[in-house]
């Protein structure tokens, strides 16, 4: 769609970067073409019920702890990276219009971009790039803050370990990073049991998370400077991470 990358048709004030169209990355087509990539994918899965109930009920509160760690009102400009199924971005978008600010959304995949637009309202102050989170075309510095919703376990490690150093890069010293994703369920949860066999089916790299901390794959300028919040028996994970200098 055109005001994807259009600029001129919002009155929000456009980055300074020309995004380029992004390749497709190889895990997408394999692993996840069901989710994203299939023309039917986003008919299927553009529910919050069904992505609600693939988080066994915890969007809501998921995505509302993230929100809610971001601000009420958000100035300046706000990253994305990666669209969500869902309400998430509508309703971060909300909180950058009252902040006056503006969201940058990136993602690979143009036809998840569209749909992204077709669920926003006209006025909402966003940004829509096609871009690989791995390469991010923006300068360093450009963003005020950063969330990064469920994206983390799709990646294959080193696309996971760029993705997290172009956020620290493009966000600036202080600001701050909101990362929600899975994370190993502690021993008592019957999740353990049930859900690792079904994410290993589906989602190849998710186990990763399970395996070892988030701060494995963060910049080291990072490590030190984080909170963790564990969510429904620790099958979830959110980290705030203040941005190093
Ligand atoms: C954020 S993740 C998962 C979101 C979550 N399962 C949901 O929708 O509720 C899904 C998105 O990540 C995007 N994505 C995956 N790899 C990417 C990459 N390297 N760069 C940008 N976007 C990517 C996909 O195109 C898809 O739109």
């Amino acid at each position: 769609m055109s005001d994807i990358v259009s600029f001129e048709q919002t009155p929000w004030p456009a980055p300074s970067f020309a995004p380029l169209p992004a390749s497709v990355p190889y895990y997408l087509s394999a692993h996840y073409w069901w989710a994203y990539v299939h023309p039917r994918a986003v008919q299927v899965f553009e529910r919050q019920w069904l992505v609600n109930l693939i988080l066994w009920g915890n969007y809501p509160r998921l995505s509302e702890s993230a929100l809610d760690e971001l601000g009420d009102e958000l100035p300046g400009a706000t990253l994305q990276v990666a669209c969500v199924y869902g309400d998430l971005t509508e309703q971060l978008c909300a909180r950058a219009a009252a902040g006056g600010g503006r969201v940058d959304i990136v993602d690979v995949l143009p036809i998840q971009l569209q749909n992204l637009r077709s669920k926003l309202p006209p006025d909402a102050p966003a940004h829509l790039l096609p871009m690989n989170s791995a390469d991010l075309a923006m300068p360093t510095g450009s963003y005020d803050r950063a969330l990064v919703f469920f994206l983390l376990h799709e990646q294959p490690r080193h696309v996971r370990e760029r993705t997290l150093a172009e956020v620290a890069r493009v966000v600036k010293p202080g600001g701050k990073i909101v990362v929600v994703d899975y994370a190993r369920p502690r021993w008592w949860n019957p999740l353990r049991y049930l859900w690792g066999p079904v994410l290993a089916l589906l989602e190849p790299f998710a186990l990763d998370l399970w395996r070892q901390e988030l701060t494995a794959w963060l910049p080291p300028a990072c490590r030190g400077r984080l909170r963790k919040r564990s969510f429904f028996g620790g099958l979830y994970q959110q980290l705030v991470i203040a941005n190093g200098e």
